[in-house]
This record gives C-alpha cells, sequence and structure tokens, in this order.
C-alpha cells in the first residue's frame, strides 16, 4: 500500500434526477397531467460511478461544482452516505445544482436537463496537490461540462505527469456534434470507456473494428460498453470480447455503463489483468440492471458479491 490518502479521484458533473413514473400519458403542451409514482435522487454520471465503486471499498473522492441550495445538500449527502469523501466539492454560491426531470413513460422517457453549476467547474478549480493525493483518476461526461472541456487533456496530461493511472468515458453528447481533441486526451488515458454507439459517432465510422482502427495511434487500453451483449477489450492490438452475465429480468438500464465503470476501476486500481478488469466491469454492469436507478444494487461489498453469486452465478477467482 502506498500513502495516498485517496484510491481514485472523480473529477466530473453533479446533479439530481427527479423521476416520474406511471404517468397518464405523454406530455402535451397546454396539459396537466398526473404521475403515479416519483423518485428524488442522486443523477449524473461520475456520482453513480463515485458511489458504486465507494460501495465496492475503494477509498473515492470527488471533485465537481454544485450550488449552495437544497439540491446541492441532497447531492452530497447522498454521495456521503455511500461513503464519498466530499471534501473537495465547490459549492458555488452563484449557480444553481443542475437536475434532470425524467418522464417515464411506459418503455419510453423523455428527459429534460438543467446543468446549473456542471458548467461553471473549470480546470482552475484542480490543483496538482488535489491529483496527487489519489492513485487514480476518472473524468466523466465530457459534453456535460463546457467550462473544462477544452482543458481535458492537460488535466490527464497533469495525472499522468504525477504518475497517477487514469480512466476517461465521454459520455453521450446532447448536440450530437461529437467535437472532441481527442487526439490529445487519448495518448494520457490509460482505459477509454466508451459505449459502442459514442466510439462510432466519435470516429464517424460504421463498425466498432474501423472505430478502434481510427484512434489506435493514439489511445492505450480502450474497453468498450455494448449493453446486452457485453463488452469488447482493446490492448496492445488484440481485441477480446466477453459476453455479459446475462440479465433477463431488466429493471433497467440507468447507471449500467457507470456500474461497468467502477466494477473496471475497482480490479484494475488493485492491480488485476484487464481481462479480470472486463469481466468485473461486466458483472457490476448487469447487477445495477437488477434494481432502479444507478446505485440502488450497490450498498456494501459483501452484498454485492452475494448478488453476483445468486444471481449471475459468479465465483470469485
Ligand atoms: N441486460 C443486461 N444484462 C446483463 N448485463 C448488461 C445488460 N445491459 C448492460 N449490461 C452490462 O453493463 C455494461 C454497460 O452497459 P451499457 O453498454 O448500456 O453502457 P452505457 O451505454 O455506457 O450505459 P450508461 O447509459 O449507463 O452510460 C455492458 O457492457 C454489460 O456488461
Ligand atoms: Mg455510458
Amino acid at each position: 500500500m502506498d500513502n495516498k490518502k485517496f484510491d481514485v479521484v472523480v473529477v466530473g458533473e453533479l446533479n439530481v434526477d427527479l423521476i416520474l413514473n406511471r404517468i397518464e400519458s405523454f406530455p402535451e403542451i397546454g396539459k396537466e397531467k398526473l404521475a403515479e409514482d416519483m423518485t428524488l435522487t442522486l443523477g449524473s454520471s461520475s456520482a453513480i460511478f463515485a458511489s458504486n465503486l465507494s460501495a465496492l471499498g475503494a477509498r473515492v473522492t470527488f471533485l465537481g461544482k454544485i450550488g449552495d441550495d437544497y439540491f446541492g445538500q441532497l447531492v452530497i449527502d447522498r454521495l456521503k452516505e455511500k461513503g464519498v469523501d466530499v471534501s473537495l466539492i465547490v459549492r458555488d454560491p452563484a449557480a444553481h445544482t443542475g437536475a434532470t426531470i425524467v418522464l417515464n413513460f411506459q418503455e419510453d422517457r423523455a428527459m429534460i436537463t438543467y446543468p446549473g453549476a456542471m458548467n461553471e467547474l473549470t480546470i482552475k478549480d484542480i490543483s496538482r496537490e488535489v491529483l496527487a493525493s489519489a492513485r487514480h483518476l476518472h473524468f466523466s461526461s465530457y459534453y456535460l461540462q463546457p467550462g473544462i472541456k477544452n482543458d481535458v487533456g492537460k488535466l490527464f496530461e497533469m495525472a499522468k505527469g504525477l504518475k497517477l493511472t487514469t480512466t476517461f468515458d465521454m459520455q453521450w453528447d446532447p448536440a450530437e456534434k461529437w467535437i472532441i481533441d481527442y487526439e490529445t486526451i487519448l495518448p494520457f488515458v490509460d482505459v477509454f470507456l466508451p459505449n459502442e454507439q459514442e466510439l462510432l459517432h466519435l470516429t464517424g465510422k460504421a463498425t466498432v473494428s474501423d472505430a478502434l482502427q481510427k484512434i489506435s495511434g493514439k489511445s492505450n487500453v480502450v474497453a468498450v460498453k455494448m449493453g446486452s451483449r457485453g463488452s469488447l477489450l482493446l490492448d496492445k492490438g488484440k481485441t477480446n470480447i466477453q459476453g455479459p452475465f446475462l440479465n433477463t429480468k431488466v429493471v433497467d438500464a440507468i447507471g449500467a455503463g457507470d456500474s461497468f465503470n467502477a466494477g473496471f476501476v475497482f480490479k484494475f486500481i488493485n492491480g488485476a489483468d484487464l481481462e479480470e478488469c472486463q469481466e468485473f466491469g461486466n458483472l457490476m454492469g448487469a447487477i445495477s440492471t437488477t434494481a432502479a436507478g444507478g446505485t440502488k444494487a450497490f450498498t456494501k461489498y459483501g452484498q454485492i458479491m452475494k448478488i453476483a453469486e445468486e444471481k449471475f452465478g459468479y465465483k470469485k477467482r
């Protein structure tokens, strides 16, 4: 063990999700409708990742921005409950904590996000000391953070300079323009964690193998998430596809990708080989689909492994 205070520093966006379920019919302009069920919960991909990684047992700190308001307090409370260190979270009195309203209607959903304080995090909020307090940096949700987006290459370069290992999940681009300087970023990323669609959009290619070929001069390890088909790992020109721990009774897929990342990084920082990281990523992704939302299935390591064994027949290596 080294003398670092944290295993992982997560830099990312924070918000709450207000989820309305069992709505009479889809929203229509000028009409009021009733929902039979409502949940107000921790949202944002980076926060789900941090929570689940902490629940697995890693020492996780979070660096992000919220407003000095009620939703901000909710974010802090939920992260703390899962054991995430919140001392680096900045409360910006000039901003409101972001929120996503999720309207679930049968198999469909509509979402509206108010980014609020997510827009405000910049590279100036991140010091070398903070990065140096952890062994690993994870950055997520590139397109949701305009204040830091153009400095993400610098952030990863700084982390590598300080000998941290690094992972990056760029996530979906709501503008669907996919403008990202990946040539500057990826050389400093140890493991790039896109999903299949994101990788295809990023590269403008039609197949995963063409897409991987396109980034190959710049990327290191790449783990591509493929939903209910599992994941693909590319390491030193060799690809390895691992099928899923299939869940035929999916409650919802919210946070499956972030849980995959948490499982992968948990093994990675503990020195496991990449195939084991991939397998554990698949396993955590599958576990996430067994409960509503992105964090519910992740309480404590022992509990999580119990679900792994009972629902997916997983045996520890
Ligand atoms: N139905 C399922 N059964 C078992 N495992 C699943 C299922 N759906 C997803 N997974 C696991 O979760 C992983 C991540 O899911 P997915 O590919 O949907 O990520 P994502 O698109 O990044 O998700 P997110 O929307 O959370 O960002 C998959 O690689 C797979 O291992
Ligand atoms: Mg994702």
